[in-house]
């Protein structure tokens, strides 16, 4: 699967995942999760749009009925960026101390109750420990407090892996922070709290679904890369076979629920199918990790111009993660077609099982998700957020910035491949 024979090959894949909990009501449920952990001050940590639903209060104000002091901070930003995150660290610092915090939100909250649990427990500045080269990679060397996510949205996954993505500023360039420890210690996930997303965040977060199990499942295969020393092995090990299960599982499930969760948000089985998708895929790619779209996704959102999507914020313009990934999807799997082409269309076949496969069978995978961006209204192409050829060399130059998830796509990337995925990009039908 991979182009690349390493002298000593890899023999050695590894699988972590939180404690989980899962179901309708399961989150009626974290007061006494809570209580068995022995904490006594919860923060709650939250964005205005998810707090506006009543959500996170009804989980702080469960906490109370255990003796717990439950305070919620509704300070998220949506796709937090440094500033954000050290503003919710100093504020949870000078509130603190903690003894245990709860995200309830999508990737957004349940990544920055992550960053804020680092720096409430370890030393130092948000920056010491973002992935170099924009930050200087350290690791956490002190324990974290037990951290309860509970996503509301149907999309990153954020609930069982170990990392929280940001936006740097300054640099303009999405990155993050990388460590075993971040990992939550519980995920709740309740299909009930999902269904007030409206429809804009259910596609663009459900293509964040989809794109975790398919770069998941195409990813270079474990055994391609170099033997590893213990210390030196990663949360992500490429595919294999623990991970492939839930990658399949995810678009089997994708398949039958991502429309019907857009057109009709009450549709009970469709939203329980998409909030089970989203864990399934988030322990597939949590594992094995994610390649070109999700590289491609980080400059797309952090270069943005002037595009303000449906169903977000409107203040700022944004193009939203799981947009962001899709839209060099097609292109990037018509690229790696090649490396593995019995896994493209095994992808596409549990995605689309009825779709015939056109004369060149390349084009499955590419077809079949294009109809389903169509369908669920995603924009067409990098165009239709605001970019033009011209962008193409900023772009380019913003996803080669992604190593450590370019280094699991399964054939080697050059500038001129992704300028090629990017320009081939900007429409898509
Ligand atoms: N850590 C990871 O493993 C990981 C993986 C993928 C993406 N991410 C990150 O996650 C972020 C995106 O997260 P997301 O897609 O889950 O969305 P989000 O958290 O950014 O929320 C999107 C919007 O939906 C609203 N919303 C969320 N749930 C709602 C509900 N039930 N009812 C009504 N409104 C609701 C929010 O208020 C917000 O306006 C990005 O920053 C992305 O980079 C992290
Ligand atoms: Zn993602």
């Amino acid at each position: 699967m991979s182009s690349t024979v390493p002298a000593a090959p890899e023999s050695v894949f590894t699988y972590g995942a939180p404690q989980l909990k899962f179901g309708d009501g399961a989150s009626d449920e974290i007061g006494f999760d809570l209580s068995r952990f022995g904490v006594r001050r919860v923060l709650v940590v939250t964005d205005p749009g998810v707090a506006a639903t009543g959500l996170p209060q009804r989980v702080a104000e469960q906490m109370q009925r255990f003796g717990i002091e439950a305070r919620v901070f509704d300070g998220v930003h949506v796709e937090p960026t440094d500033q954000s995150m050290i503003a919710a660290i100093e504020e949870a610092r000078s509130t603190g101390p903690w003894d245990a915090f709860v995200a309830v939100g999508g990737g957004s909250s349940i990544d920055t109750a992550k960053a804020i649990n680092l720096l409430c427990t370890n030393p130092g500045e948000l920056i010491d420990y973002v992935n170099v080269p924009v930050g200087r990679g350290q690791d956490p060397t002190e324990p974290l407090k037990p951290l309860v996510a509970v996503p509301t949205t149907t999309g990153t996954g954020s609930e069982s892996t170990t990392i929280c993505v940001m936006d740097v500023l300054a640099q303009r360039v999405k990155t993050g922070i990388s460590s075993a420890r971040l990992r939550p210690t519980l995920a709740v996930i309740d299909p009930l709290l999902t269904r007030t997303q409206p429809p804009g965040v259910t596609a663009a977060s459900g293509m964040d679904i989809l794109c975790h199990a398919l770069e998941s499942y195409t990813a270079r295969w474990y055994t391609s890369y170099d033997h590893k020393t213990p210390e030196q092995r990663v949360p992500y090990c490429g595919a294999n076979p623990i991970s492939d299960m839930w990658s399949e599982k995810a678009l089997s499930l994708l398949a039958g629920s991502f429309r019907t969760a857009v057109r009709d948000g009450d549709d009970a089985q469709a939203r329980s199918d998409m909030a089970m998708a989203a864990t399934f895929a988030g322990m597939g790619f949590g594992n094995a990790g994610v390649h070109i779209p999700h590289a491609n996704a980080y400059p797309i959102a952090g270069q943005v111009k002037d595009f303000h999507p449906k169903d977000y914020p409107a203040a700022e313009p944004m193009v939203p993660h799981g947009m962001s990934v899709a839209l060099t999807a097609p292109e990037a799997f018509r690229f790696t077609f090649a490396a593995a082409p019995e896994r493209h269309l095994r992808a596409a076949r549990l995605l689309a099982p009825g779709a015939d496969t056109p004369t060149d069978a390349a084009e499955l995978l590419p077809t079949v998700l294009t109809e389903l961006m169509r369908d669920i209204d995603i924009p067409n192409g990098v165009a239709a957020v605001g970019f033009d050829e011209g962008d193409v060399p900023d772009l380019v130059a913003g996803a080669m910035k992604q190593q450590r998830l370019l280094a699991t796509c399964p054939l080697p990337v050059t500038e001129e491949d992704l300028a090629g995925v990017f320009t081939r990009s900007m429409s898509l039908w």
